[in-house]
C-alpha cells in the first residue's frame, strides 16, 4: 500500500484505529499465554480441555479478524476505490512537505489563539486597574446573566421553592454546532461557586468591572471565528465566560470553582516542589487524623502538572505514604489519585519520635 492509503486511514481517526489494534494485540497475547499454560499441564484427562481451549482460541481469532476488518474499513475503502477509480489519481506525497504544511497550519492556529488570549489578559488588567471600588453597591445595580439561574438545584423529591428573585438577565439561546450547546453570542455568562454569596460587595464589584470583558470576548470572536469558549476566572471565584450558555450541571450540586481548575492554578502560581509530612503517631486521635487527611487531600488539589510532590508519614520512623514514590513525583491527576488513596488509608499507631 502507498502513502495515500495510510494518510486516508489516519484521517478516518487514528485514535479509533490505534485503540482497537492495541486491544486486539492484548487479546492475542492473552490467548497465546493461555495456550502456553495448557501445554505445560498436559495430563491425560486434560486433553479434552485443551481441545476446547484450542477451539475457543480459533473462534477468538476469527472474531478478531472480523473486528479488524470492521474498524479499519479496508474492504469498504477498496470497494470505494474500485467503484470510482476514474476519480482518483495516484500522486506521490513528499512526507517533508506534508509535515511542514501541517506544522505551519498548527502554528497559525495557535498564534491566533495566543493573540486573543493576550488581548483578553491585557484588557482585563487595564479594566481592573480602572475600576473604582464601590462600597454601597447592591445586587440591583449590577446586571448579568447568572448561568445557574435557570437550573433548579434540588434534592430528589423536594418541592420546588420559588428561589430568590433572581436579578439574572433573561437570554434567548440558539443551538450552535460549534459549541454543541445552545448559546447566545451577544452576552457573556457568569458562574459563581455554590459556597460563595452572590450579594457580597466583593463579588458585585467583580461582576461590575468584568462586564466590560464582554466587548473583548466579542471582538476576539469577530477576529477568529474558530475560537471556542473564552473564560475569565477571577481570584474571588467568579467565572465569566463567552458565549453565554446555561451552566451544565442540572440536578446536581455544582462543585465547580474556577480557582481549582488546572489552567487557573498553572496560570496563577509558579511551579513548586512540596513535601507533605503527616504525623500518624498514636497521639493523633480519630478526628484529628481525619482532619489531617482531608487537609492533605485539599493541599494536593492545589497542585497541578507543573508541581512536584511527595507525602510522607511518621511515627517511630518516617516513610513514604506510597512506597514506590521514593522521590518527588509530578502532581498529575494520576499520581495525586494514588496519593489520595494512600492518605485515606493511613492509620495512626506507635509514638512520635521527632528524631527520626
Ligand atoms: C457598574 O457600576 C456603575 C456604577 O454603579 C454602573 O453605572 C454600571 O452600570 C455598572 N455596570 C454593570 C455592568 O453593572
Ligand atoms: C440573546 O438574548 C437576548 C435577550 O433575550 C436576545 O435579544 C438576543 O437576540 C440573543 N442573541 C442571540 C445572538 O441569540
Amino acid at each position: 500500500m502507498s502513502w495515500h492509503t495510510v494518510s486516508l486511514l489516519f484521517l478516518n481517526g487514528p485514535d479509533c484505529v490505534e485503540g482497537s489494534f492495541s486491544s486486539v494485540c492484548a487479546a492475542i497475547l492473552t490467548v497465546t499465554g493461555a495456550l502456553c499454560c495448557i501445554t505445560e499441564l498436559c495430563g491425560g484427562e486434560q486433553r479434552h480441555r485443551i481441545k476446547r481451549m484450542i477451539h475457543w482460541a480459533q473462534r477468538i481469532e476469527k472474531e478478531l479478524e472480523k473486528v479488524l476488518q470492521h474498524v479499519t474499513g479496508t474492504e469498504q475503502m477498496k470497494s470505494i476505490y474500485n467503484e470510482k477509480k476514474s476519480q482518483f489519481e495516484i500522486k506521490r506525497n513528499n512526507p517533508k512537505d506534508l509535515v511542514d504544511r501541517v506544522a505551519r497550519d498548527i502554528s497559525k492556529l495557535l498564534n491566533s489563539k495566543r493573540k486573543a488570549l493576550e488581548k483578553l489578559a491585557r484588557e482585563a488588567e487595564q479594566l481592573q486597574k480602572e475600576h473604582v471600588w464601590q462600597d454601597g453597591v447592591t445586587e440591583n445595580d449590577i446586571s448579568y446573566y447568572d448561568s445557574k439561574a435557570d437550573s433548579d438545584y434540588m434534592e430528589d423529591g423536594e418541592e420546588e421553592i420559588p428561589t430568590e428573585i433572581s436579578s439574572s438577565l433573561e437570554l434567548e439561546f440558539v443551538p450552535d454546532p460549534n459549541f454543541k450547546n445552545k448559546v447566545n453570542y451577544s452576552s457573556s455568562a457568569v458562574q459563581i461557586p455554590t459556597d460563595i454569596y452572590k450579594g457580597s460587595p466583593v463579588i458585585l464589584n467583580e461582576l461590575n468591572w468584568t462586564q466590560a470583558l464582554e466587548r473583548v470576548f466579542i471582538e476576539n470572536r469577530r477576529e477568529d471565528s474558530s475560537l471556542r469558549w473564552q473564560v475569565f476566572g477571577s481570584a474571588t471565584g467568579v467565572t465569566r465566560y463567552y458565549p453565554a450558555t446555561p451552566w451544565r450541571a442540572p440536578n446536581k450540586i455544582d462543585l465547580y470553582d474556577v480557582r481549582r481548575r488546572p489552567w487557573y492554578i498553572q496560570g496563577a502560581s509558579s511551579p513548586k516542589d512540596m513535601v507533605i509530612i503527616v504525623d500518624v503517631s498514636g497521639s493523633v486521635s480519630g478526628l484529628t487524623l481525619k482532619l489531617m487527611k482531608t487537609s492533605v487531600v485539599e493541599m494536593l488539589d492545589t497542585l497541578s502538572d507543573d508541581d512536584y510532590v511527595n507525602v510522607a508519614r511518621f511515627n517511630e520512623k518516617a516513610d513514604a505514604v506510597v512506597p514506590c514514590f521514593k522521590t518527588l513525583v509530578q502532581a498529575n491527576v494520576r499520581n495525586k489519585k494514588i496519593f489520595k488513596e494512600a492518605v485515606m488509608h493511613m492509620q495512626a499507631k506507635g509514638t512520635t519520635d521527632y528524631k527520626s
